[in-house]
């Protein structure tokens, strides 16, 4: 048995235990009512980073939630490794969709974890997928293995676009200066075909406000001669998607780097099948733009999707209104080259034009984030890949990740430096869903696959 596996066999337990811990914090960053749950958790990293060997250990305080700084210089000849990944989760709810309580993380197997999985929000995005570098770290600190010099930057605010941390890298260039990032917060295909993401999918955000009369009416009194802003706003909707499923926005497609016909068929060669995958949804079949396959639609092709609508009367039982407003949130997945501020003054420019002359709408812009695509020919990713290769026993497969991960592209604009999405989790594992989840598997297939990274990063970053 390898050192790594048989140092994870002998405190498996414990690298349990503490996840567990960290776990039990509801570190809710959209929601102010858990700021000192977020802020307990900053605490949390930084003492288990210290535990672990790491010096310069700083809770580094930001406008917003603070991001935690840690490192390891073996060497200065040495390459350097910024691990990043964040501590906050999204909203628990709908809590009454939990099979067991969110903040109270249990152990089941399922179907596609017969070894048992870690139910709990957050297990998977991304505590889990983090502390395995913390636990990884501490692993190459005891046994004297760490061969690269490491820079650890956890943030608190990723699930809410990372704004500060954007912030936070600019006014820390030196700091930071390394010669790759590597991230776990993405998918694998599954347990037996371990792949790496080699790219991301921008997001452009806006929440949309449309107003009819100036007061909620009596939907018998005036109904039939005032116009209805929610049954606007869902012709206004509907009306953006053709008979194609593409996306009605003049321009919105205009920047998009088109993929070669070879690069779409190597992409399409991901075991992908479409009867499972409608069977796990419980749909009867898939839906989207034509012309595209599912893993092109979700890898490298935009989206338009409401993430939420509302106004009028949703209470109990029946109440005849004509609503005076209606709402939605609306996000757009965005590929190579598209350019997230430039979609969203498209999207406003467009949704202000088809608004018919009787209602007034408004469109108000949230976070954005740029698409991204990684190297697969640099030394960090090979390393990457045949440290899986060695844990796994298969050499993963390059994939597009459809979500985003908006501070990677900065770490390029800002930095200069690229990342290795790393990631350990299965699509299927309920992120930002009820019931989340990370296999056990996979958590401790990761603190095993990390340490090669750093050995062969170590030997092939060598000048
Ligand atoms: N870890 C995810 C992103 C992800 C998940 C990438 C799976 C690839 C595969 C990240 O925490 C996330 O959820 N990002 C948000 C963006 C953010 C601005 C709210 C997203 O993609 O919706
Ligand atoms: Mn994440
Ligand atoms: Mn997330």
């Amino acid at each position: 048995m390898s050192e790594i596996k048989s140092y994870i066999e002998s405190n498996k337990q414990r690298f349990l235990d503490e996840l567990f811990d960290i776990l039990r914090i509801p570190s809710i960053s959209a929601d102010p009512a858990y700021s000192a749950d977020v802020l307990r958790t900053a605490d949390f990293v930084k003492e288990k980073l210290i535990v672990a060997g790491a010096d310069k250990v700083e809770v580094c305080p930001t406008a917003g939630y603070p991001i935690v700084y840690g490192e390891k210089i073996v060497d200065p000849n040495l390459p350097t490794v910024l691990v990043y990944g964040h501590y906050d989760v999204q909203p628990a709810v709908p809590l009454e969709l939990w099979e067991t309580p969110p903040f109270e993380p249990t152990i089941r197997t399922t179907p596609i974890h017969p070894g048992g999985a870690i139910f709990a929000r957050g297990a998977c995005d991304d505590k889990g997928q983090m502390y395995m570098h913390v636990k990884a770290f501490e692993y190459m600190m005891k046994n004297n293995k760490l061969a690269c010099n490491i820079k650890f930057m956890i943030e608190g605010e990723e699930e809410v676009g990372s704004n500060n941390l954007g912030k936070f890298i600019v006014a820390n260039k030196e700091r930071l200066k390394a010669d790759v990032v590597l991230i776990s917060d993405t998918s694998i295909i599954s347990n037996e075909t371990p792949s790496i993401d080699t790219g991301l999918r921008g997001l452009s955000y806006v929440e949309v406000e449309v107003t009819g009369p100036n007061r909620d009416l009596h939907s018998g009194v005036y109904g039939g001669a005032v116009a209805n802003p929610i049954n606007i706003l869902a012709k206004m909707i509907a009306s953006m998607h053709d008979e194609n499923n593409h996306i009605t926005i003049p321009g919105f497609y205009d920047d998009i780097l088109e993929l070669s016909p070879a690069e779409r068929t190597e992409l399409n060669k991901a075991p992908f099948d479409v009867n499972e995958y409608n069977k796990d949804l419980n749909i009867a079949e898939v839906w989207g733009e034509k012309g595209y396959t599912t893993l092109e639609r979700t890898g490298i092709r935009p989206t338009l999707d409401v993430n939420g609508i509302w106004g009028g009367y949703t209470g109990e039982g029946a109440k005849t209104v004509l609503p005076s407003k209606a709402f939605a949130k609306i996000s757009m997945r965005l590929v190579p080259n598209q350019n997230s501020d430039k979609i969203t003054a498209l999207f406003k420019k467009h949704f202000e034009s088809i608004a018919p002359a009787s209602v007034k709408v408004e469109v108000r812009p949230h976070h954005g984030g740029e698409p991204v695509v990684t190297p697969t020919d640099s030394p960090a990713y090979l390393a990457a890949a045949k440290a899986m290769e060695t844990t796994f026993g298969k050499q993963p497969i390059p994939t597009r990740g459809g979500g985003s991960i908006p501070i990677v592209a900065l770490f390029e604009k800002e930095l200069g430096l690229k990342s290795v999405l790393m990631g350990f989790g299965l699509d299927s594992d309920a992120l930002h869903s009820p019931n989340e989840h990370y296999g056990v598997f996979n958590y401790l297939k990761g603190i095993e696959t990390i340490p090669y990274f750093y050995e062969y990063y170590a030997q092939m970053a060598k000048k």
